[in-house]
């Protein structure tokens, strides 16, 4: 079994497709969430041991203990996926400080405070791997996103300040910025197959490349950064978004 890695939000959409798809190359993977059921549906898809923890990232601080006891007699932890997050899409004027805590904490916050936690391991072993999922709009912003673009802006300028700290101790760090990725944390995703497709081939129209994407597209890039594939590359901002915004 090659190495144990974290992933966050593994209970659904593109975090349980990246939990997939490292366990399917022979890494233990702890699957993160809050919802047990979901985690154990990704769970019998995975082809590898897996382990299941679910907390809700806003109570992280109550689970530090826990999370360092899980990681013991499993293989070294050497890999941490940052993917948990929500998206709430609302105009400046009608974006309450609640909405803008909400997103702070579970899209900035977890991340710092779990990297906080796992980054001594990483520097014990000489070697670790972040990777960051960001979004195409913390690069691009769009109108109704404004905390939202902003925070995933600022997990951006983490990443490249992480890596610049980590490079010393050859820890990697890499954000990956997903453009419309097909998951539940659109509206469109459960909708009858005619309406759904109406809504995404318009959204499309965006794009350099006239599809919007799979969880898998972002899976791969994930794993490409994760892993010792990309052993020369830190501090990489990688769009995987179909050329979103620049058509
Ligand atoms: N889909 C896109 O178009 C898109 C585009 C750009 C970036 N992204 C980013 O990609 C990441 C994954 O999104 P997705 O599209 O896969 O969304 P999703 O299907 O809604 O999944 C979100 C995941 O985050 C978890 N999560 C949310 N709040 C949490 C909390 N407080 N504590 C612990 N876990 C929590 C969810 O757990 P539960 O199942 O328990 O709710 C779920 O596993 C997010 O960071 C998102 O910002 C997505």
């Amino acid at each position: 079994m090659k190495s144990s890695v974290i992933v966050t939000g593994a209970s659904s959409g593109i975090g349980a497709e990246i939990a997939r798809e490292f366990s399917k190359n022979g890494h233990f993977v702890f699957l993160f969430g809050r919802d047990q059921k979901k985690l154990q549906l990704v769970q019998k898809t995975c082809l590898n041991e897996t382990e299941i923890f679910a907390f809700d990232l806003k109570d992280l601080k109550d689970f530090k203990t826990t999370i360092l006891n899980l990681l013991e007699n499993r293989p070294p932890l050497e890999i941490l996926v940052n993917n948990a997050g929500i998206y709430k899409q609302s105009r400046f004027e009608m974006t309450s400080t609640e909405i803008w805590n909400e997103q702070f904490q579970v899209n900035l916050l977890a991340p710092v405070e779990l990297t906080q936690l796992i980054w001594p391991l990483f520097i014990k072993n000489k070697k670790g791997s972040v990777v960051n999922i960001s979004s195409t709009l913390g690069i691009k912003p769009a109108p109704g996103t404004s905390a939202y673009s902003a925070i995933k802006a600022a997990l951006n300028n983490l990443t490249i300040t992480l890596a610049q700290e980590g490079g010393a101790h050859n820890i990697r760090v890499n954000a990956v910025c997903p453009g419309i990725v097909d998951t539940p944390i659109h509206t469109f995703h459960n909708l009858k197959p005619d309406e759904k497709s109406k809504i995404t081939t318009e959204l499309a129209t965006l794009q350099m490349l006239p599809r919007i994407g799979q969880p898998s597209d972002i899976a791969q890039a994930t794993y490409f950064l994760g892993s010792d594939q990309s052993a020369w590359t830190t501090g990489a901002i990688l769009s995987v978004d179909g050329g979103i915004g620049q058509k």
